[in-house]
C-alpha cells in the first residue's frame, strides 16, 4: 500500500479532530503576514496555541526540557497510527514499514536542511551519539574532547571507550557567561592535539540553555584535523538552523523534546561520506559503501512512532518554526530580565539573546538547587528540575509554547521572595 493510501485509510478510521485545532487554524490564518518577532508577544495568539494542549492543572510545568509532551492533535494522530499498524499487523511490517520510515526520515532531512541519505531515525540522542562514540575506530592513545557541561550519558560512553579502547578524554569547562564566541572556541582549541579524533559539543547546553557557536568550533576543530559530533538534543524544533550550516560531521537530537514527537524518537545525521568511519552498534547486512543505513539496524521497533514524526513536523510548521523560536526566546527574556539584577538571584544563562532561546537556569544564593526545586513546587506549584554540578547550581526553567506570562510571573515572584529571605 502506498503512503497516500495509508493516510486515506487512517481517515476512514476516523481521525478525531483534536480540541482546539479548529480554533487554532482560524487563529493561524489571522496571524499571516505578522512578523514572528511581533507575534511573540501576542498573548491572544499564544493562548490559542495553548488550547491545543491538555494541561495538568496541578502545577505550572516549567520542565519541558525532558519531554515536550505532545499537543492533542499529534496525540490523536499517533493513537490512530497505533490502531492502524495493529490492524494491519505483519502485513504492514512486511510491506510499507520501510517506505513510510524513509518518508519520515526524508521530512527530518528537509527540516534540517540536509540530504536524505545523511539522516536516519533513531530512538533518541543517546542512541544517535553513543553509537558514534563507541563506533569510532579508536586506537589506544587517541584523544576525545568534551565539556563537563555535556550530558551524562555521553560522558559515560566516552568513559567506556576509555576503559575499552584506551581513549584519552580531555574535559573542558564552558563558562556560563562568556565574553565572546572566540573565548569558547579557544577553550576547545586548547584541548585539541594531533591525537584528537573526535570533539563533542552541545548545540545548546541542557542545564543552562546556553547556545554555543557551533560553526566556529567545527571550523577550528577541522583546521586541526578533528571531527566534530554535535549534541543537538535540545536544538531541533526549538530554534531555527540548518545542520549543513553548522559544518559538523555528526549530529544527534531527541525528537520527543522540542519537536514534540511522542516518546522514543531521535535523529542521527552523518555527513555524506563519513558513515563508514563508524562501526555499527548492531550489525546490518551488506550495504553500499558509506550508506548511513548500515548504522540503523535496531530490529523490530514501534513503527507508529516513526509515522507520528510527520504529524509533529506538520504541527511545528503550522505554528511556524520562526514564530516558535521567537516566542520561546521572548518567554525566557520575560522572566530573566525581571530577576537577573536582583541581589541574591543568580541567572546561570548568558544575557546575550544570541546565546539562548527558551531555556534558562536560575539559582538563589545560599539555597541548594534541590531545596529550591522543592520550594518552588511546594510553595508556588511550579515544576522544575534541580541542577547541581558542572559549575551550574540552580533550577532549569524550560517553558513551552503553551506557557503564559502569568505563569512566569509566579516564578518571578518566587525568585524575588526567596532571594529576600
Ligand atoms: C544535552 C543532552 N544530550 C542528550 C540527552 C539524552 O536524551 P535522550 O534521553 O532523549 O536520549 C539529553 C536529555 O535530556 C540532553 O539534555
Amino acid at each position: 500500500m502506498k503512503k497516500r493510501a495509508f493516510i486515506k485509510s487512517l481517515a476512514a478510521l476516523g481521525v478525531g479532530v483534536a480540541p482546539g485545532v479548529q480554533a487554532m487554524e482560524k487563529m493561524l490564518a489571522g496571524a499571516e503576514g505578522i512578523p514572528a518577532i511581533k507575534l511573540a508577544s501576542d498573548e491572544d495568539f499564544w493562548a490559542g496555541i495553548r488550547g491545543g494542549y491538555r494541561l495538568k492543572p496541578d502545577y505550572i510545568n516549567l520542565e519541558n526540557g525532558y519531554y515536550c509532551f505532545v499537543p492533542q492533535e499529534t496525540l490523536e494522530n499517533f493513537i490512530n497510527h497505533v490502531r492502524e499498524v495493529n490492524y494491519q499487523g505483519s502485513w504492514y511490517m512486511r510491506t510499507v514499514q520501510w517506505e513510510n520510515k524513509n518518508a519520515s526520515a526524508a521530512r527530518l532531512a528537509e527540516m534540517g536542511g540536509v540530504k536524505d541519505e545523511e539522516v536516519v531515525i533513531t530512538r533518541n540522542t543517546t542512541e544517535s551519539l553513543d553509537l558514534v562514540i563507541t563506533g569510532m575506530d579508536w586506537k589506544p592513545g587517541d584523544e576525545a574532547v568534551m565539556a563537563e557541561q555535556d550530558y551524562g550519558a555521553m560522558l559515560n560512553q566516552f568513559k567506556l571507550a576509555e576503559r575499552r579502547y584506551g581513549v584519552v578524554n580531555k574535559i573542558v569547562s564552558i563558562p556560563n557567561h562568556p565574553k565572546s564566541d572566540e573565548e569558547i572556541v579557544e577553550i576547545y582549541a586548547k584541548a585539541i592535539t594531533s591525537k584528537t579524533k573526535l570533539l563533542m559539543v552541545c548545540h545548546i547546553i541542557n542545564i543552562t540553555g546556553h547556545i554555543l557557536p557551533i560553526r566556529k568550533i567545527c571550523d577550528m576543530a577541522h583546521s586541526k584535523g578533528a571531527d566534530v559530533m554535535v549534541d543537538g538534543a535540545h536544538a531541533f524544533g526549538h530554534f531555527e538552523f540548518n545542520i549543513n550550516d553548522l559544518h559538523c560531521d555528526y549530529y544527534g537530537s531527541s525528537l520527543h523534546k522540542w519537536l514534540s514527537v511522542p516518546l522514543g524518537a531521535g535523529l542521527l545525521y552523518v555527513k555524506k561520506g563519513k558513515s563508514d568511519n563508524v562501526w555499527p552498534l548492531l550489525a546490518e547486512g551488506k550495504k553500499e559503501p558509506n550508506d548511513i543505513l548500515s548504522l540503523n539496524h535496531i530490529g523490530t521497533h514501534p513503527v507508529h512512532t516513526d509515522l507520528a514524526i510527520i504529524n509533529a513536523i506538520d504541527y511545528h510548521n503550522a505554528i511556524g518554526g520562526q514564530r516558535k523560536e521567537e516566542r520561546l526566546r521572548y518567554l525566557q527574556t520575560y522572566w530573566t530580565s525581571k530577576v537577573r539584577d536582583i541581589p541574591g538571584v543568580i541567572v546561570n544563562t548568558p544575557k546575550d539573546p544570541k546565546r539562548y532561546c527558551g531555556i534558562g537556569n536560575v539559582g538563589i544564593e545560599g539555597m541548594k538547587p534541590h531545596d529550591l526545586a522543592k520550594t518552588l513546587m511546594d510553595n508556588y506549584k511550579i515544576y522544575t528540575v534541580a541542577i547541581d554540578g558542572a559549575n551550574v547550581h540552580g533550577c532549569r526553567i524550560s517553558p513551552n509554547v503553551y506557557t503564559t506570562l502569568e505563569e512566569l510571573d509566579v516564578l518571578v515572584k518566587a525568585c524575588k521572595e526567596l532571594a529576600k529571605s
